[in-house]
């Protein structure tokens, strides 16, 4: 009665111009390991799941992605959202399905675009929140030792008591900076690593309680399988669903959160910085992906390019350079931060 919900509907904006609306990073071989992390997740999902049970929600417009990328995938299994609207109603969308196949069913919302290392670590996370969920009506996260004061993040101040899930005390979705400095000398906070464990019917109720417009949207209309109808059904419906995450939807409303400390290692490659933190550097500090690079004085650079291009850089410190068939971006690695600010600004003008 295992499920997993993979969301893979989002477009990565911080990490343009390699993720682009027609290609966002889960479809992306970010790392250069010789395969996306779309793929990387599914192969991670299927040890604990028979591969079936593993639905993906995405745009209809990555459908062919998918079906190139994970031809093991059956039609069944991918659920199109004609519209992006976030990720609340795509894992009501996904859960109400899921309950309709096993209306016991226990459930794994897993992000498609993460890098994890750590497999065995990861699995007896998730064997132990299945445990939890499989008997009592908990909405778990896995949470993430936080070390710096990142606003693209959820904040969760927990009850530190005994091992095992923490009681939630306050969820916080993308804090101010300052708040978020606050919480970390307070102590007692962890990053929400956006991977969630419930069981079908609880987090259905939850959207009932605290989402009833969206759940009421949703509650005629869906079948098991695809169908015509049903897509129908949500041609003309789907954007009528508020746009709002799931983090703000239910996990800072609800008080049956519970965190679980992940015990992997964990990156959501964020921006474009984590390439640093999961890539070996050369001996001036460059971070190269992807280049035949010529260092000529050259250092703390972050290189990479789409087919193994010669990369000279003469003179050039701490900057970003990335460059794929379409885009070539060059700008310090100071405004790493802003780049889907830049993204924003570039598409006005195209
Ligand atoms: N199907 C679908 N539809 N998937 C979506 C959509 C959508 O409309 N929007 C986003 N996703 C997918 C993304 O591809 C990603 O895998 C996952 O859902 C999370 O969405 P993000 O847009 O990446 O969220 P975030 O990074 O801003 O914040 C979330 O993740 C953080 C950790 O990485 C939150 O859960 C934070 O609390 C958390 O700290
Ligand atoms: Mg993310």
């Amino acid at each position: 009665n295992r499920y997993a919900i993979l969301m893979a509907g989002g477009i990565g904006s911080r990490f343009w111009p390699d993720s682009t609306t027609k290609s966002p990073k889960q479809f992306q071989d970010v790392l250069g390991v010789g395969q996306t992390l779309i793929q990387t997740t599914f192969k991670r999902l299927v040890k604990l799941m028979p591969a079936e049970n593993i639905i993906i929600l995405t745009h209809l417009g990555f459908k062919d992605t998918i079906k190139e990328q994970l031809p093991e995938v059956k039609d069944d299994q991918i659920v199109l959202e004609p519209e992006m609207r976030n990720t609340a109603p795509s894992i009501l969308l996904g859960a109400l399905k899921i309950k309709k196949r096993n209306k016991d069913a226990l459930i794994i919302v897993a992000p498609s675009d993460h890098w994890i290392q750590g497999e065995m670590e990861f699995q007896q996370n998730i064997e132990e929140s299945f445990d939890i969920v499989a008997k009592n009506d908990k909405l778990i996260t896995l949470g993430i030792e936080p070390t710096f004061p990142n606003t693209g993040y959820g904040y969760i101040k927990y009850k530190k008591d005994g091992d095992g899930a923490q009681p939630v005390l306050k969820f916080t979705e993308k804090p101010s900076f300052s708040r978020a400095e606050k919480f970390l000398e307070e102590g007692n906070y962890v990053w929400n690593a956006g991977i969630f464990i419930w069981s079908a019917s609880f987090i259905i109720e939850s959207f009932k309680q605290h989402q009833p417009e969206m759940t009421r949207l949703f509650e005629k209309g869906l079948s098991v399988f695809n169908t015509s109808e049903e897509n129908n059904f949500l041609q003309n419906n789907y954007y009528k669903a508020q746009n709002v995450s799931i983090d703000y939807a239910i996990m800072e409303k609800s008080e049956a959160v519970y965190m679980l400390p992940a015990k992997f290692k964990w990156n959501d490659l964020g921006t474009w910085k984590s390439l640093e933190d999961e890539l070996p550097e050369d001996d001036y500090g460059n971070t190269v992906v992807n280049a035949r690079f010529f260092p000529m004085e050259a250092s703390g650079n972050i290189v990479k390019t789409s087919n193994a291009k010669v990369v000279v850089l003469e003179g050039l410190k701490d900057y970003l350079v990335v460059e794929n068939e379409e885009i070539l971006l060059i700008t310090p690695k100071e405004n790493i931060q802003k780049v889907k600010k830049i993204r924003e600004d570039v598409m006005d003008k195209f």
